[in-house]
């Protein structure tokens, strides 16, 4: 199959081919439902019989559900299970419970051999650009690799496949034979991107795929993942650590917090009507900037407590009370179902027994969660 790649002469960079996967498949079937899924990984202790003493309640009970060609937003602190659940999904990790259903076949527990004819379809973007890359093989090598794996045999050969997908992700194809150090940080992670279209998939997981590059070169990255998923019709499981990221680039983001889903929705709705505290907690740390610069009412920065809880044992009831402005007993007995709230739109979920106000107004005052932190800026403002 001859690729139609056309140069676009105000970037220099490579106008992508028609999509190959969104027309094939309805718009109404699901691409990926995740139902109930729970990673609890074991904690070992005791002498001389190790025994389970324990375990880390890393995913404890997540929905989600990724449409044909959409980008869909991950969003929560370090530690909450972002990764986790991204490793779940590509099946680099086996679940404890729940179900991984990818395009209405459930492959939760699917064997090696059972995954073959899916594993191409669902790939991953790493992190770390510098590990994720094998420093021994050629840029050539690398990319080819999925192709071998999956008998992925394009028209014209491999090789010109590979020189093709480097020019897609915006690097020059001659450099097929060189190596990873050669390349900076945001050239690696943008030969990430060339590997994982190499096998044509439906369905990609980045993995904070911006967080290790320099602010400069995030946003090139994030086009190139934006014209990717737009050009290609390829869906998105975009996980990020802040709301700032994802604002650009997903249509629909979930909100995570400590191993729970917290708040779902819409785009416009998360960033316009966020119910859930923690949701309007990540917000205020968006840079004022962006919201100025797009007419919206400042919010007041809202400075969160303390670490996240271990998961380990995670707070009974509300899995954030310990850290929320709004607890109270209800939230240490009952856990706050996912559901949708009066005023809200018809998919967007929260989970909170006390809720905000479904208003983009700033609150008169500034609410400052932690004394020890406003002390410290309060003594360098001083100076
Ligand atoms: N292989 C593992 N064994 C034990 N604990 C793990 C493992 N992988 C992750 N965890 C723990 O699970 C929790 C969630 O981790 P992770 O999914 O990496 O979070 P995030 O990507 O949101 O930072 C963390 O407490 C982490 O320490
Ligand atoms: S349920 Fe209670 S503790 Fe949890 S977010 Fe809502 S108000 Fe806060
Ligand atoms: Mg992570």
């Amino acid at each position: 199959m001859k690729e139609d790649v056309a140069k676009d002469v105000t970037t220099g960079a490579t106008t992508l081919p028609a999509p190959r996967t969104a027309a094939k498949d309805t718009p109404a079937e699901p691409l990926l439902v995740v139902d109930k899924l729970v990673k609890h990984f074991p904690i070992k202790g005791g002498f001389p019989v190790r025994r389970t003493v324990g375990a880390v309640q890393a995913v404890d009970g997540i929905d989600l559900t990724v449409h044909v060609g959409e980008s869909f937003g991950l969003v929560g602190e370090s530690g909450c299970g972002k990764s986790t659940t991204g490793r779940l999904i590509t099946r680099l990790l086996e679940p404890t419970g729940g179900t991984i259903s990818y395009r209405g076949r459930d492959i939760s527990h699917a064997s090696r051999k059972e995954l073959a004819p899916v594993r191409s379809e669902i790939q991953m973007i790493f992190q770390d650009p510098y590990s994720s890359l094998n420093p021994r093989q050629t840029v050539g090598r690398i990319i080819s690799a999925p192709m071998e794996i999956n008998g992925i045999n394009p028209a014209g050969g491999r090789e010109k496949r590979v020189r093709e997908l480097l020019e897609i992700v915006g690097l020059n194809p001659e450099h097929y034979n060189r190596f990873p150090h050669e390349f900076s940080g945001g050239q690696r992670q943008r030969i990430g991107v060339a590997r994982a279209l190499a096998s044509e998939p439906k369905l990609i997981v980045a993995d904070e795929p911006v967080s290790a590059l320099d602010v400069s070169i995030q946003a090139q990255v994030v086009n190139l993942l934006q014209k990717v998923q737009r050009e290609l019709g390829i869906a998105f499981l975009f996980i990020a650590h802040d709301l700032a990221v994802v604002r650009h680039f997903s249509q629909r983001v979930a909100v995570m917090y400590l191993g729970k889903v917290i708040e779902v929705g819409d785009r416009g709705s998360i960033y316009t009507r966020p119910r859930h505290p923690y949701t309007h907690a990540l917000l205020s740390a968006v840079p004022e900037v962006e919201l100025e610069e797009s007419g919206k009412v400042r919010r007041e920065r809202i400075r969160l407590a303390g670490d996240v809880p271990s998961p380990v044992s995670p707070p009974s009831g509300c899995r954030f009370r310990t850290r929320c402005w709004k607890a109270q007993d209800k939230c240490a007995q009952e856990e706050p179902p996912l559901v949708r709230l009066s005023g809200n739109r018809e998919d967007h979920l929260t989970a909170c027994h006390f809720p905000e106000d479904p208003t983009t107004e700033a609150r008169d005052e500034d609410i400052v969660l932690d004394p020890a932190l406003a002390a410290l800026e309060d003594a360098a403002e001083d100076q």
